[in-house]
């Protein structure tokens, strides 16, 4: 992201939440240069020389910009369904200001040349662009990818995502090779045997909709199986889109024992449940309504139970789960406009991660600075804190920072995303929780003039 420079930026009377600096209260922050100049109980504009932006913040929060470890970009290869722009416009609209770019990708993330592709075509991007390198060559489970390679070109961490690395042999050799390169492996558990042909949760919902599950047990066995490889190398595990009650219980107890793994959950996962499937978003009394078989809910790892979603969120909040991350997995229409069994998994994340994740806040199932704390300095921690400079509002450091206001309700339109991707099951739902604007490296790659305006009103 090399963006040119705008004028300064004054952000007045705002909540600042700052995880990293143990700061939360009413502050003003001065942006100049591409940098966090000052935060401050009171920076009079007066004061300043030139040309500001001065952006009344009452009522709105303030915090580092999101990171998102988990963002499929589509391209290259797939560019009918995201591009890297379209990709990093959908992070600014969502308050996201670096976004990691998954390998399953065609050609894949297996080499330093497609790695040096990428961040090409994200230079100019409104938003900062990470990459993760595959595991094996071509993400085919059966030779390891060169990490060497791919860390001496920049990748950030390994995944196959969209498949598991299935062979455990491999999986500890790669694992042992993340201890040494200090950069951890994302592993998308999914033991295929377990679940041949599922397509959603395996429960009475699948039972009364005849649909093929996939148990919970396909994504926990593949944990536990991790966590052991874990023990054995000492490598970083990093479990990619924990969804399950028995996998959130499985990583707290490896913590406890101090397995170096660590953990991500979904925005879908903490409030969606396969309920969702009956065509009633969600409503209980819907037993199968006639938007039944409702594609958009069709995700890897699948919507599971109530009692999944309040262990993840749980874990969340507990400091179980590291982080927050999309799995942002945009798909073209006809990806989603088919039957159920032939639909692809994914739903598009980045523009209601907020509204999404606010839920738990405003039931009061996580604090605020909590879920701040894990849109932030917590993927950061996962990823060894290269990216730890993007997640302090310290004067002299990158200026990354979104702003939002915590009960602004609306309701998501996909004709509204910048995501090519429309496939959500949220589209029509209100949500409370929404981004203001969005600054990448002191620029304003965001802003939502009727959000933006309660600020300049309270
Ligand atoms: O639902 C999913 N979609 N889960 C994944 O792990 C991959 C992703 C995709 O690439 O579409």
């Amino acid at each position: 992201m090399a963006l040119p420079q705008q004028r300064p930026i004054l952000i007045t009377g705002g909540r600042v939440i700052d995880p990293a600096n143990g700061r939360d209260g009413i502050f003003d922050v001065l942006i100049a240069d591409g940098e966090i100049k000052a935060v401050d109980q009171s920076i009079p504009a007066g004061s300043l020389d030139g040309a500001v932006r001065v952006i009344h913040a009452g009522g709105l929060v303030v915090c580092p910009g999101f990171i998102d470890i988990h963002t499929h970009l589509r391209e290259p290869g797939f560019e009918y369904k995201e591009t890297i722009a379209t990709g990093a416009a959908a992070a600014a609209r969502g308050g996201f200001t670096t976004i990691c770019a998954m390998p399953n990708t065609d050609p894949a993330i297996d080499n330093a040349a497609v790695v040096d592709y990428i961040a090409n075509r994200a230079a100019s991007v409104p938003a900062r662009v990470r990459v993760f390198g595959c595991v094996t060559k071509q993400r085919a489970g059966r030779e390891l990818a060169d990490m060497e390679e791919l860390i001496s070109a920049g990748v950030v961490a390994f995944s196959d995502d969209g498949d598991p690395v299935y062979d455990a042999g491999l999986m500890r050799l790669a694992l042992t090779y993340s201890r040494d390169l200090g950069v951890p492996i994302s592993n998308h558990c999914e033991d295929h045997e377990l679940c041949p042909g599922g397509v959603m949760a395996e429960g009475w919902v699948s039972s009364r909709l005849g649909l093929a599950g996939i148990p919970a047990v396909a994504e926990e066995a593949m944990v536990a199986r991790d966590i052991s490889l874990a023990e054995l190398t000492g490598g970083r595990l990093h479990v990619a889109h924990l969804s399950s009650a028995g996998s959130v219980a499985m990583v707290r107890q490896a913590k406890e024992r101090g397995i170096p793994v660590t953990a991500e959950v979904c925005p879908h996962h903490l409030l969606l449940t396969d309920a969702w499937a009956l065509g009633g978003k969600g409503d209980p009394n819907v037993a199968a309504g006639p938007l039944a078989y409702d594609t958009y809910t069709k995700v890897y790892p699948p919507l599971r139970t109530e009692t999944d979603v309040a262990a993840c969120v749980a874990g969340l909040a507990d400091g179980t789960i590291d982080c927050v991350a999309t799995d942002h997995a945009p798909h073209e229409r006809v990806s989603k406009e088919c039957t159920y069994h032939e639909a692809a998994f994914g739903i598009s994340v980045l523009e209601t991660a907020l509204g999404t994740l606010m839920s738990a806040v405003h039931n009061g199932d996580v604090s605020l600075p909590t879920m701040i704390e894990r849109l932030t300095t917590g993927p950061a921690r996962v990823l060894g804190n290269g990216l730890s400079q993007y997640t302090a509002l310290t004067p002299g450091t990158p200026a990354d920072l979104t702003l939002f206001d915590p009960d602004a309700a609306w309701t998501v339109d996909v004709n509204q995303f910048a995501s090519m991707g429309r496939n959500t099951p949220l589209d029509g739902v209100e949500l409370r929780g929404r981004v203001a604007a969005t600054i990448a490296g002191g620029r304003l790659v965001f802003e939502e003039p009727a959000v933006l305006n309660k600020g300049e009103t309270a």
